[in-house]
């Protein structure tokens, strides 16, 4: 039996938590730290002990912990995706979002197939080979069919003989059924963000449409690992409730879909609440999150959660963005439009939120190989069937680095024969260059011969 109850999220157990240990003593935030480097991740209380870390000494080993335990695990690789939403309806009434039903000021869109395509053809062009595809609760005719065709249409979609090959999906929760029909489109990863874990603030911002149901939605995760979706990613809108609070619900989330499946999500993404047209909450969230609390969360995660992803939307600035890359996060959006159809042609349709990040793709790209990290393009995991659990087991003994290192670089070199700008290109074949010399054994050969295949004209090489 799937489990359709939320109470795996315990209010009570929550709070006794962060009453008892939020506040520490300098010996205990240590002594979570020492744990933390053994890189088997945390208990609800160490959470609860770092969220209590505030000061500027403490925070700085926090921040120095994670780093470390990030270059450990990711080394210096970040993961580049897009966003397409492909429809901007809704039916729900989300009090912080444009999309909610009732909300007048905003241009609706649903795009058709041909127009996913085109959508899909311009992210090619840009360089892409991850999308995330988003839609609003509210299809066309097709009903669910609608998303198993946009997703076939992104798969389907070419330039210049290059494609999209791994499409993670984030839509409103699905019936198990719904989720074998997405699973055998080949989806990657099925995303969801359960926005607040706090049962009296859930019902207080969602307050029409299907959404309003808290216990489908908090199980739409089980039953996405029911359908065979091994890879799901969940996340929380900070701004709505205390980020203390959220962190351990996600912890008990966590923990169930690991006691029930042995393996818990594949990524956590932690947006943070952006103003937004037509609504009043979003620019005034209730429970603001602070630059500084933002990066504890990003930096507590990673030491909480060492193997999985974290991810980076361009919600938030240049800045912070590129904070937050040695704080723990190894997946970043870039070039994002939140608007259907944004890719291709310009605004009148409206977007979800506003953005923090303007800066084109290969801006983006520059500027983080200036800053030495390696953007990779890989889809090479998912293609070989590594998801879930066989993820995992390989990701937790470091052997991911032989096979990530390589296949970063190799897909990174093919997007700078391809996609770059010419300065862009020097940066980063220049990286590639750096980043090979220093590695040494199995992975520097890999490496070797996988960038040299790609500058012979291979494309979509991995290990
Ligand atoms: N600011 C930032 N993120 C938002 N989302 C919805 N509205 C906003 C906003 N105003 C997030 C929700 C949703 C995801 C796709 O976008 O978390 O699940």
């Amino acid at each position: 039996m799937i489990n359709t109850k939320s109470d795996f999220i315990n209010d009570q157990s929550i709070s006794e938590i962060l009453t008892n240990y939020s506040k520490p003593e300098a010996a205990q935030v240590k002594d979570v730290l020492t744990k933390a480097r053994e890189m088997k991740g945390l208990s609800l209380e160490d959470v609860a002990v770092l969220t209590g870390a505030n000061d500027p000494s403490q925070i700085q080993e926090l921040f120095d912990t994670a780093n470390d335990i990030k270059d450990t695990i990711y080394g210096k690789r970040l993961v580049m995706f897009a966003p397409l939403y492909i429809t901007n309806l809704c039916a729900n009434e989300c009090t912080y979002c444009a999309f909610r039903a009732k909300n007048k000021a905003i241009v609706r869109k649903a795009l058709n197939q041909e127009e996913v395509k085109r959508e899909t053809e311009a992210l090619i062009k840009q360089g892409h080979k991850r999308v995330l595809l988003v839609a609003g609760e509210s299809y066309p005719k097709q009903g669910f069919q609608y998303v198993l065709d946009s997703v076939r249409a992104v798969y389907e979609a070419s330039y210049n003989n290059d494609n999209i090959r791994r499409v993670n999906v984030n839509v409103a929760p699905l019936t198990l059924e719904e989720f074998k029909l997405l699973k055998n489109e080949k989806i990657g990863t099925y995303q969801i963000f359960q926005e607040t874990y706090h049962r009296e603030t859930y019902k207080k911002v969602h307050i029409g449409g299907k959404k309003m149901d808290y216990d489908w939605r908090v199980t739409a995760p089980h039953r996405a690992m029911e359908a065979g979706i091994d890879d799901v990613g969940i996340g929380v809108l900070f701004g709505l409730y205390d980020y203390r609070y959220e962190l351990l619900a996600l912890m008990q989330h966590i923990q169930e879909l690991e006691r029930v499946y042995g393996v818990g999500p594949h990524t956590i993404s932690v947006p943070r609440m952006e103003p937004a047209t037509g609504s009043d909450m979003a620019s005034q969230p209730p429970f603001p999150v602070s630059d500084l609390d933002f990066k504890k969360i990003v930096a507590i995660l990673r030491l909480a959660v060492p193997y999985t992803g974290i991810i980076m939307s361009t919600r938030e600035s240049e800045q912070m963005r590129r904070d937050t890359f040695a704080l723990g996060v190894s997946q970043i959006s870039a070039g994002s439009r939140t608007n259907p159809g944004g890719y291709e042609e310009e605004d009148e349709i409206s977007g979800q939120f506003s953005l923090g990040d303007h800066r084109p793709m290969d801006e983006v790209i520059r500027d983080v190989a200036q800053m030495g990290y390696v953007p990779s393009f890989c889809t090479g995991c998912y293609r070989l069937g590594r998801t879930g659990q066989d993820f995992m087991d390989m990701a937790k003994p470091g052997a991911i680095k032989a096979h990530c290192g390589p296949n970063a670089l190799s897909s990174f070199m093919e997007y700078l024969n391809n996609y770059a700008s010419p300065e862009t290109f020097k940066i980063g074949t220049e990286l590639i260059e750096k980043t090979i010399s220093g590695l040494e054994g199995v992975p520097a050969d890999r490496a070797r011969k996988l960038v040299d295949r790609v500058n012979n004209g291979h494309s979509d090489v991995y290990c």
